[in-house]
């Protein structure tokens, strides 16, 4: 079908001004004042923005994790991405420790194959490396589209790998062209303190949040970001949280290193009093844990300073029976929370309406800089000629409220209730189908596709 969007306020990264869009087969094709083309459907966006569709690169979807598996599916999932005005996201696919990383992909695969309902790639986490992992790795970057590798410096026994595997890692990917992503925590530090506070009787979800605090994360970041120096690697931090980690990053800005960081919308919204509340605490059980005010206002200067280019959400949804597995040891509440569906919405009411950041960065942090960094620019995560007609209509001024009761993740509580949000995704396209129109998802199962990714661009 082609369409034709008249009169939207476009906004990239670098542009913002008022034109027309015409879309075929999939892509842009024309962009321009007062186009004169008759397409098959038009659409008005006066008075709306239109920016590129969100990329969500942090997602665990129907992921095995802690005895249980995250709520959300393929479908589940990326259909209340599309809610919310992300048309990507990047999943994380599990190395077993013991197995070969092609087992995992095929096992993730089989999720995804026929579900994803909008379009999807994977990281491949390694959990454990060795001489076979070290030419899959090389076959996955050549041959299979998966460019970065995600590696965890915490949950020892099940993902967390050593310094030593993490440096052989790195040179690997490195001389390959790929991208090392990292969860930066000092796991042992943090079992020490779990185990410490468990035996004082210290059960409550607020001593999940004390057992990992700001140096457990600031020290792991700037190891990682050594050993990063030391291999001449590319890489990336997940989920940063707070203000010692990010000063890390700024230590290693001055020796110019390939480095980028992402945070998470709840990051920069949320933070660890939620945890006073016993009964409920549980819903905010995420690692890292949210932190203080003071590390919100470092990550939102974080983002202005270009030292943080990516707003994930770390997507990890539980139903709350999952989450009373926990209920009288925070140390068995699964981590995670449902958020893939706010992202866009948030970071628009919370950061743009609010001056913290301007509508350029918005769409950088929320779409540009990862299809840049994740080896998909400018296929996606900008509007220009050529490019994939992921596009975002969307009303600025339209109020509204987060609740269970109209959210679309597959979650039985959100972490959001009752906020009150400026801001709405009004439209949704996929590949220049119409997927998110009047509320309704017009795409279904099957219609996401998978992303084959390139080589990092390492100029953002
Ligand atoms: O709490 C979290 N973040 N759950 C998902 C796994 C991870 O560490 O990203
Ligand atoms: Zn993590
Ligand atoms: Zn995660």
């Amino acid at each position: 079908m082609s369409i034709l969007i008249k009169n939207g306020r476009i906004i990239t990264a670098s542009d913002d001004y008022v034109a027309d869009i015409y879309i075929e087969n999939e892509l842009i094709v024309s962009i321009g004042k007062n186009l004169k083309i008759v397409a098959e459907k038009t659409i008005d966006a006066t008075n709306k923005l239109i920016f590129p569709g969100g990329i969500d690169p942090h997602v665990h979807l129907d992921m095995p994790f802690m005895g249980t598996k995250s709520s959300d599916d393929y479908e589940t999932g990326t259909r209340a991405a599309l809610f919310g005005g992300t048309t990507m996201c990047i999943d994380f696919i599990l190395q077993t420790q013991g197995d070969t990383l092609y087992n995992a992909l095929k096992t993730w695969q089989e999720k995804s194959k026929g579900k994803a309902v909008g379009d999807y790639s994977y990281h491949m986490a390694v959990t454990d490396f060795n001489e076979n992992v070290a030419k899959e790795v090389v076959q996955f970057i050549k041959e299979e589209g998966i460019t970065s590798f995600k590696t965890f410096m915490a949950y020892k026994g099940a993902l967390m790998i050593d310094d030593g595997q993490m440096v052989q890692l790195m040179k690997v990917v490195k001389e390959n062209g790929g991208l090392v992503t990292v969860h930066a925590t000092n796991g042992d530090m943090i079992d020490t303190l779990i185990a410490k506070n468990k035996k004082e009787g210290n059960l409550t979800p607020l001593y999940h949040y004390l057992s990992q605090p700001e140096i457990t994360e600031a020290e792991a970041s700037g190891r990682f970001t050594d050993m990063l120096f030391y291999t001449d690697c590319p890489g990336y931090i997940v989920h940063m949280t707070c203000e010692g980690a990010l000063n890390a990053v700024r230590r290693a800005t001055l020796r110019n290193q390939k480095l980028f960081v992402e945070t998470c919308s709840q990051y920069l919204v949320l933070d660890a009093s939620l945890y006073e509340n016993d009964k409920e605490g549980a819903k905010w059980v995420m690692s890292p844990p949210l932190r203080e005010k003071k590390d919100q206002i470092a990550l939102w200067s974080g983002i202005n300073q270009g030292m943080i280019q990516v707003v994930g959400t770390d997507h990890c949804p539980f139903m709350w029976e999952q989450k009373l597995m926990g209920k009288d040891d925070f140390s068995k509440i699964p981590n995670g929370h449902p958020a893939i569906e706010h992202r866009v919405e948030l970071m628009y009411s919370e950061g743009v309406r609010k001056g913290k950041i301007s509508l350029n960065k918005f769409v950088e942090v929320c779409s540009t800089n990862a299809a840049k960094i994740f080896g998909m620019y400018p296929r996606k995560g900008t509007i220009a000629i050529g490019s994939d007609a992921d596009i975002v209509i969307f009303d600025p001024k339209k109020e509204h409220e987060i609740s269970v009761k109209t959210h679309h993740m597959n979650c039985d509580y959100s972490g959001y209730e009752g906020w009150k949000l400026t801001g709405k995704t009004e439209t949704v396209l996929l590949r220049g189908k119409i997927a998110i129109e009047n509320e309704k998802c017009l795409l279904k199962a099957g219609d996401g596709e998978f992303i084959a990714r390139g080589k990092t661009s390492l100029t953002i």
